[in-house]
């Protein structure tokens, strides 16, 4: 019988992000991978699993409305462990900096299953932004054996730590993957030349006056321009996040507040836009992909990566700030061209391919 690799996600972008690795790992053929959510999201889990034509195999069913992030933990710390007594993966793999990655990673190091951390070594370097994310990933990386390091800097990060050199690997994103991927299935952009704005929105720390404050610069933005510009912002569903956005932006014209949407459909709407409005991580590592310029609002960012791509623009959550910058380069061709930029620091596309090779050297040679 072939070793399994639990592959665990909890939220929309592990998985996205883990469905390449989970499709590689199945094509490599070294391992039996186990699909695992913690369903720390549950519609939106299901919405970005829908196009890779993945379900998971073990779902710890944990979301509940308005959840905290220490109710999240101790369900998966609680839930995981008999599990990974009855799977005994030779490897757990966790994404990112969710508190599904932090949580399912400490709960396989105290079962002694060697944990893998795919997208290792991103730091803002304030604890506070974003939040809790950089505590979950740092305290992944004290939990891991290996470390797939999306880009150089990453790499650096970790080493600066004190992480030994020998279990980091340089592998790129595989956001870049999954995105290639959905590329191939999707009709072409339209041509019709008309301005639209993607937003999300729904980073913890933006909740209550900074969110407030960034929607109030998207009303004043729709009703300065409404004959012009389409805003399509698909409301994160969290109640912090849904009630401000609907009281402030509902009704107006111009501005189609929509559900979340399906990969496919948010891909395509990201590259028919002009321009992007974001607190997201992965939509940062997108931009260079689907060659949008987006506005990160957000004061700092563990993806200087996307900034120095020249794709992504740290524009803050000052009102005003943001709405000039999207006014800028919604309406000025100039300012448009000099926010785009040129080569994706994110990878080639195989990252799916280098974990999965990776993975199975280290096993066949006994090692962690
Ligand atoms: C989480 C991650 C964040 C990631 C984001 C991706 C943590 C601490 N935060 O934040 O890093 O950027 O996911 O989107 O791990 N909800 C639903 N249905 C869903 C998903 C969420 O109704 O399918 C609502 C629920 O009321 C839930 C709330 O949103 O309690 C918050 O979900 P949660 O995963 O705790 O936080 P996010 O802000 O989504
Ligand atoms: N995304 C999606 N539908 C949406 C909004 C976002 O599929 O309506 C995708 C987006 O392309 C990106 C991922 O979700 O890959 C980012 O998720 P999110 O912003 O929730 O989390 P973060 O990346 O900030 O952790």
């Amino acid at each position: 019988m072939k070793p399994k690799v639990m592959v665990v996600v909890g939220t929309r972008p592990e998985a996205i992000k883990m469905a390449p690795v989970y499709r590689a790992l199945q094509a490599q053929g070294s391992f039996a991978p186990v699909l695992l959510s913690t369903s720390q999201h549950r519609e939106l889990l299901r919405q970005a699993l829908a196009p890779f034509a993945l379900e998971p195999e073990i779902d710890l069913q944990i979301m509940t409305e308005g959840q905290t992030p220490s109710q999240v933990a101790s369900q998966v710390l609680a839930l995981l462990p008999p599990i990974l007594e009855d799977v005994r993966p030779r490897w757990l793999l966790v994404q990112g900096d969710t508190t599904t990655a932090f949580a399912a990673a400490a709960a396989a190091f105290y079962c002694r299953v060697p944990v893998a951390h795919v997208e290792a070594g991103l730091r803002s370097f304030r604890m506070d932004a974003p939040f809790p994310e950089e505590f979950n990933r740092k305290a992944v990386a004290v939990a891991c054996s290996l470390h797939f390091a999306p880009t150089p800097r990453a790499q650096a990060n970790l080493l600066a730590e004190g992480v030994p050199a020998e279990t980091i690997a340089v592998v790129g994103n595989p956001v870049v993957d999954a995105v290639q991927w959905i590329l191939k299935t999707l009709p072409p952009p339209p041509q019709d030349g008309k301005k639209r704005l993607l937003v999300t929105l729904h980073r913890r720390e933006s909740f209550g006056p900074p969110l407030a404050g960034l929607l109030q610069a998207l009303r004043q933005l729709a009703a300065k321009h409404s004959s012009q510009l389409e805003i399509v912002y698909p409301v994160h569903p969290n109640p912090h996040v849904r009630q401000p956005a609907h009281q402030i932006l509902g009704g107006l014209p111009g501005v189609h507040l929509v559900p979340p949407m399906d990969y496919s459909d948010f891909l395509q709407a990201f590259r028919s836009s002009r321009v992007v409005l974001s607190d997201s991580g992965g939509v940062q590592e997108e931009a260079p992909t689907l060659r949008v310029p987006v506005l990160i609002a957000r004061e700092v960012t563990e993806r200087p990566e996307a900034v120095e791509s020249g794709w992504a623009h740290l524009v803050g959550t000052d009102p005003q700030k943001v709405f000039s910058q999207l006014e800028t380069l919604l309406f000025d061709d100039a300012a448009w061209q000099r926010a785009c930029g040129a080569a994706n620091p994110f990878g080639d596309g195989h990252t799916g391919e280098k974990i999965a090779e990776i993975l199975a050297q280290r096993s066949h040679g006994g090692g962690k």
